[in-house]
């Protein structure tokens, strides 16, 4: 499945959408960008509150925008944050992420290294709960 992703591509966005960050509470600034079906790349950064718990995380920020945009099937998620080895995307994104995205989505992050670490949304969120159980 991960044939034909443009992963420097990708990368390459989720670091200039990092740069728009609103993180002055954390200053642990994300982006994280996603890829579709039809071609198209969706991003998003993380845009905190001063009322903290309101803030949003950048991929749920990417995934909403997504679907704003009438985006549908998401096959790649490359996700940039500045930490010593690369960072995975928060529980609460994961199952975001599962709403839309099958669970063999290839996601893959980087600091700005250029470390990598590579998952696949079943790995990070095994045992999920779905629709299908509604
Ligand atoms: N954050 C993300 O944007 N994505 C994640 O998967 C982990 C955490 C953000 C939320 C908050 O603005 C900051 O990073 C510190 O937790």
């Amino acid at each position: 499945m991960s044939v034909d992703i443009p992963w420097e591509q990708l990368f390459e966005a989720a670091k200039k959408v990092r740069e728009r960050a609103h993180a002055p509470y954390s200053k642990f600034p994300v982006g994280a960008a996603v890829l579709y079906a039809d071609g198209s790349v969706v991003t998003g950064c993380n845009v905190e509150n001063s009322s903290y718990g309101l803030s949003v995380c950048a991929e749920r920020g990417a995934f909403a925008a997504g679907v704003a945009q009438g985006r549908s099937k998401p096959v790649a998620v490359a996700i940039v944050v500045d930490t010593p080895t690369p960072c995975p995307p928060c529980g609460m994104c994961r199952q975001v992420m599962l709403e839309f995205a099958p669970k063999e989505l290839p996601v893959r992050s980087r600091n700005l290294e250029g470390d990598e670490a590579r998952y696949s949304l079943g790995e990070l969120l095994p045992h999920a709960f779905t629709s299908d159980f509604l």
